[in-house]
């Protein structure tokens, strides 16, 4: 009995088709005992962050293959559905964030081939560029598609080539004619004791157990279940069965020697611990993560810095919250070691220097997840024309590791809110200590200056520690009294720009209100006629030598009728009298520094406004945690 007894074109979803970018968790799993089914279940939910439009499972008994899969969040399928009775031990699972077709049951994985009940099933991370092209060929041989996604080709190429061999060279010979992005597992009822998978680009990890073998997107899948981890690197075929693992080359089929390895993230890292929502609970863990970001290994610190004391130009490149750390650390670099870097946004950089950067080039690459396709295209054009790669990551074994001259993973451990926040702080507190030594290293500031901010970077664990403590409920009230407003400026001059961006995307991306963020100097260029009666303008306003301009701006928005939030110094009674309403930092922050502090308001006015406004801040819509394609 094939389990997708529900309809294929039951549309119970009607969201409208997402961007062109495809994310989405796979998991499989071969138990010596037990069933298959729950454990993917489980571990679906720990990769849901990677998207969550729609879920599916297949598993395969008495060489029969059962599948279930839906539109809609795993909870809310498995309510109606009930994804943990499907039987055998031998199973693979798929979360989606949609790409090719939209968000229907009809095209949530795993997809199969023509054959009626289906005989094999295929999951996939990934985009294939050449789908169409593919698709038509199979079409003239007579397959017949249901979705409308790039995946089915897959199982129907598998199907085509299963003709000439067994599973494992059928998936080896289908992949070679696949272009694009890929972590792909495929099971079949005709062999039932194993599961093929097949990575290029798209990440793929190997969990091993005493009485299971696991594959997976990420590593917080595993935690409950094993800390023993093999990443699959690209053109790598890869056999599951009740022996173990064995890793083939595509290109010539040479078996692949590699050890396991044992991640230190803990289950419990994993989770909520009763916090309410991921996104809050790494707000709070930020005191722990910069803990152990000042105790990272001197000599990777060093080796970096060395490399960019040599570097004649840096291009940071990086996405989203990563590249706001950029920004800030441009200051860093600039200000204390007198280095010349350039913030660039991952998805222009070959557009933007494609043809410059050469082999006297230096690339610092930040990515959180390490595996952002925007960063990672931005690092292999620059490969190609022989730069220096350096990178800054908290995934250590993603793909921007490998591709690392040298890189530091900044050990903040799994972030599982899509929001960037712990991961955030974490990368400026590496960076201000990368900007710190290379200011010793080149004698660029005094010994009195550098001994102060290598006493106050000591310190910032326990300053985030107390705004946390002392300013959450303030900003709990802020978020109730602004809730209703339907647009916000974020303002900041210097560092604090970097800060005011990073605090706007996180109000946007949680709480979906559109919001501003610019250099405060620019507003008499354009933006201040936005500006009416009630208007909300925050002010990121520590004290640094940009704060006498900072306050002439908040007197042309007070003028205005704006109503202003300042994120100030504790007791900086100026700017206390000025405003509307304020959040205090403590004092004697330096100015590098301060985006550390600063920022943490920000995120938690973003989490309460999401709160207030009945959103969910670990799931917005429409994005997923890791970007894992152009
Ligand atoms: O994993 P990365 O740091 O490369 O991710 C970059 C962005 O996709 C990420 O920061 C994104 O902007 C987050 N949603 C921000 O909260």
């Amino acid at each position: 009995m094939l389990w997708t007894t529900v309809s294929l074109s039951f549309e119970i979803f009607t969201k409208k088709l997402r961007s062109d970018k495809e994310m989405c968790g796979i998991f499989g799993c071969i138990l010596k005992n037990g069933s298959a089914a729950p454990i993917i279940h489980a571990a679906l939910k720990r990769l849901e962050y990677r998207g969550y439009d729609s879920v599916g499972e297949a598993t395969i008994e008495n060489g029969r293959l059962f599948i279930k899969k839906d539109a809609g969040k795993i909870d809310v399928v498995h309510s109606i559905r009930n994804l943990d009775d499907l039987p055998g031990r031998i199973g693979i699972g798929h979360t989606r964030w949609a790409t090719h077709g939209a968000p229907l049951q009809v095209n949530a994985h795993p997809h199969f081939g023509c054959s009626d009940p289906p005989t094999i099933a295929v999951i996939h991370n990934g985009i294939i560029e050449n789908f169409a092209e593919i698709k038509k060929d199979l079409e003239d041989k007579g397959h017949i598609f249901r979705s409308k996604t790039d995946t089915e080709i897959i199982a129907h190429l598998i199907e085509e080539n299963l003709g000439q061999g067994d599973l494992k060279s059928a998936v080896s010979s289908s992949v070679e004619r696949l272009q694009g992005s890929y972590a792909i597992a495929v099971i079949s009822a005709k062999e039932p004791d194993k599961i093929i998978c097949a990575r290029n680009e798209s990440p793929l990890v190997l969990g091993i157990a005493d009485n299971a073998f696991y594959f997976a997107s990420d590593t917080p899948a595993f935690l409950p279940l094993t800390n023993k981890v093999v990443f699959v690197e690209n053109g790598e075929l890869v056999t599951l069965n009740d022996e173990g693992f064995e890793i083939k080359k595509l290109v010539d089929g040479k078996p692949v020697v590699r050890k396991s390895r044992v991640v230190d993230w803990t289950h419990e890292m994993a989770e909520k611990q009763g916090y309410p929502h991921f996104m809050l609970k790494e707000i709070h863990e930020q005191p722990r993560c910069l803990r152990d970001t000042l105790r990272l290994q001197d000599k990777y610190l060093e080796l970096l810095t060395t490399f960019l004391d040599r570097a004649r130009d840096v291009a940071m490149v990086a996405c989203g919250t990563s590249y706001h750390a950029c920004l800030a650390a441009s200051y860093m670099f600039s200000k204390l070691s007198f280095l010349a870097t350039h913030p660039v946004i991952a998805s222009e950089f070959t557009e933007q220097h494609g043809k410059s950067v050469n082999i006297d080039s230096t690339i610092l690459a930040v990515s959180q997840s390490g595996e952002t396709a925007d960063t990672l295209a931005a690092v292999e054009t620059a490969r190609q024309r022989a730069a220096t790669i350096l990178g800054l990551t908290n995934v250590v074994g993603s793909t921007l590791t490998r591709v690392s001259r040298v890189y530091i993973g900044q050990q903040s451990g799994p972030e599982i809110g899509v929001a960037a926040t712990k991961t955030f702080t974490s990368q400026l507190s590496v960076l201000s200590q990368l900007a710190i030594r290379l200011a010793k290293k080149r004698g660029k500031i005094s010994q009195e200056e550098i001994d102060l901010l290598d006493e106050k970077i000591e310190k910032i664990p326990s300053i985030v520690e107390r705004i946390v403590k002392t300013q959450e409920e303030k900003v709990k009230t802020l978020a109730r009294k602004y809730k209703d407003n339907q647009c916000f400026f974020f303002l900041g001059r210097g560092i604090s720009y970097a800060t005011a961006l990073e605090g706007r995307l996180k109000l946007m991306e949680i709480a979906y209100v559109p919001s501003i963020a610019f250099p405060a100097g620019e507003s008499k260029h354009g933006p201040i006629s936005l500006v009416e009666l009630g208007f909300p303008v925050i002010f990121i306003c520590p004290p640094d030598e940009t704060r006498k301009t900072l306050i002439g701006n908040i007197m042309e928005m007070k003028a205005r009728g704006a109503s202003i939030i300042a994120i100030c110094e504790e007791g900086d009674e100026e700017i206390i009298g000025m405003v509307d309403d304020y959040v205090e930092v403590t004092r004697g922050i330096p100015e590098i520094l301060s985006p550390i502090p600063y920022v943490v308001p920000l995120q938690l006015f973003a989490y309460y406004m999401a709160i207030e406004k009945q959103c969910d801040p670990d799931m917005p819509r429409n994005l997923a945690k890791s970007v894992t394609v152009k």
